[in-house]
């Protein structure tokens, strides 16, 4: 339990770390975190780099300090984009909160000092990503998509050609090709931004079930010729087999000879980045032709790359900037400081400028790093599986019945013993036939129908992934408007001869059911669009 009560001060800094120019917060997001009962300082010229001037931060509320160090003394809460520096750290109030990227596997150094001070320490870059609810506040993705963008637009500066064919007076210029190295969340933006500038794109990824999101972005999905599956759980890769890996080079030496732009984005957690452009490759592309390698942080996806810079290697330019996120800093900071407003309303449900780190709720649990001075990561796996468990399609027909009595996710608890279930399911059987001996036949028809539709329901939620089942649950509320045959009926003139029509009480009704029924069907599909499409990336 760690709450601490308001109101609190929320500090900004000015980003110490060289070349970065994004800031933790946005005049617009000041206005809603004082709404939730916060005071907010911001350093003057924090967001300078950003496009956010001191008077814009200061009309939206902020009281704007001369110093980092006034700042610091001044915060109960600091926002940060980078990890603070170690002297960022001693200059801290002891018991601060810090929400911002701390990679703490990455940072022992760091995570020592942040112990020390006893501070407490969120990392939005271990927020449970695979949790729905976390998705609000995902800086990763936001970071990782805008970083894709941007990585296209490098390359397009570089690249001496159009992206998109052209037929001109002076003759026709075929469209550039560009492949994309890993399809996650940044590979995606960079696969529907070079495809909306026009050229032929395609895609590799080791997990095969992104080969659909690519088609949907205007991609092509190149498959490794090697059977492997590729997941290494929670939506990550896994490091693969040396048989996949030489089948997969042979794959992109291929087309490193046919396109004009690489772009790389293939990491897997924990683990230096697969090297998958070898030096060779560079050597038989064309001269002219770009790399951008989005994983130099990580060591890079390309064995020439020189991360933080560009060079230009055997003709071929290969970017390997590892600010690509901050080169679009205003955009950047607009969602990166959404994103922390996000997480602090989830900190402040009561909406009274106090913090509450609230250790049942998992995606609170995962991010939080360090407790008051007590180191908490990693943090133990969330409740919720990311993904069903792999279907086991020859024990499911081999025991129907225990399938039924609990095994789906969601479920919750131990699979029934068998006692149990032969219990349950004599009741039943009595149950059915008691109804079967004694109903009325006109109730046997619509029980019957009843029974199916019951059984069909639970089949068809319970192989439902949940993070699925609120936008299923939306689209059958809209379906379940078919009610409004009923009202229709009641509206419609009287078919046959000396039928009476219903009187004006049973016609509003009608009309007042129809309204409401169209509500229901119409916001029911709309309500699932806009969900699926948050799911499409
Ligand atoms: P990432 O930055 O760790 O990796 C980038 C991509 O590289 C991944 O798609 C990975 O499969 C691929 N990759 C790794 N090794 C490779 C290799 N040797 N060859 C080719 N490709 C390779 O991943 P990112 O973008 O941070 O997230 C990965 C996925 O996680 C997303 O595509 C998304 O589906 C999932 N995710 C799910 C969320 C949710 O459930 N709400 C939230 C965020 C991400």
């Amino acid at each position: 339990m760690s709450l601490k009560s308001g109101p609190l001060t929320i500090g900004v800094p000015r980003e110490t770390y060289a070349g970065e120019k994004r800031v933790a917060t946005v005049p617009e997001v000041v206005e809603k975190l004082i709404k939730l009962g916060f005071a907010v300082k911001i350093e003057s010229g924090a967001g300078a780099a950003a496009n956010f001037a001191d008077e814009a931060y200061a009309a939206a509320g902020a009281q704007v300090v001369g110093s980092a160090s006034e700042l610091y003394a001044g915060s109960d809460v600091v926002f940060k984009v980078r990890p603070p520096a170690l002297d960022e750290v001693a200059a801290l109030k002891p018991g601060t909160t810090l929400i911002g990227f701390v990679w703490p596997a990455q940072n022992p150094a760091l995570m020592q000092a942040m112990t020390e001070r006893r501070l407490t320490a969120l990392a939005i870059d271990a927020l449970p990503r695979q949790l729905s609810r976390a998705q609000k506040m995902d800086a990763l993705t936001s970071m990782a998509s805008i970083s894709g963008y941007r990585a296209v637009i490098e390359a397009a500066n570089a690249f001496g050609r159009f992206f998109n064919g052209q037929v001109t007076a002076a003759g026709k210029i075929p469209p550039a090709k560009v492949f994309v190295a890993g399809a996650g969340v940044a590979g995606l933006a960079a696969i529907g931004t070079a495809a909306n500038l026009g050229a032929i794109v395609r895609a590799n990824d080791t997990r095969a079930e992104v080969a659909d999101q690519v088609v949907s972005l205007g991609g092509e999905f190149v498959k490794v010729d090697y059977e492997e599956e590729g997941s290494g759980g929670g939506g990550y890769a896994k490091v693969m087999s040396e048989g996949f890996q030489a089948a997969q080079r042979a794959m992109y030496a291929q087309q490193a000879r046919e396109v004009d732009i690489i772009v790389t984005t293939a990491l897997i957690p924990g683990k230096p980045a697969p090297r998958l452009i070898t030096a060779e490759m560079v050597q038989t592309m064309r001269p002219g032709s770009v790399i951008v390698d989005m994983a130099a942080e990580q060591g890079g996806n390309c064995e020439l790359t020189v991360p933080g810079e560009a060079v230009v290697r055997h003709g071929v330019t290969i970017i390997g900037y590892t600010d690509l996120a901050s080169r679009l800093s205003k955009q950047a900071s607009t969602l990166y400081a959404t994103n922390l407003l996000r997480l602090t309303e989830e900190l402040c449900k009561k909406k009274d400028g106090s913090i509450d780190v609230n250790f049942d709720d998992d995606a609170i649990r995962g991010l939080t790093v360090i407790r008051d001075g007590e180191v908490t990561w990693p943090p133990p796996p969330p409740k919720l599986p990311a993904a069903p468990p792999a279907a086991k399609p020859a024990a499911a027909a081999a025991a129907p019945a225990k399938k039924s009595g609990g095994h789906g996710h969601g479920g919750g608890g131990e699979p029934m013993s068998a006692k149990t279930l032969g219990i349950l399911f004599g009741v039943g059987a009595a149950l059915f036939w008691l109804v079967g001996a004694f109903a009325p036949p006109s109730f046997l028809g619509h029980f019957t129908v009843f029974v199916l539709a019951c059984f069909v329901g639970y089949m068809v939620v319970w192989n439902v992934t949940p993070s699925l089942h609120t936008p299923l649950m939306s689209v059958t509320n809209a379906i379940s408007s078919i009610i409004a045959v009923g009202a229709l009926v009641q509206v419609a003139p009287p078919v046959a001869e000396g039928t009476d029509r219903p009187d004006g009480l049973i016609l509003g009704l009608a009309f007042v059911a129809l309204l409401l029924t169209a509500i229901n069907m119409f916001g029911g599909f709309a309500v699932t669009r806009r969900m699926l499409a948050m799911f499409r990336r």
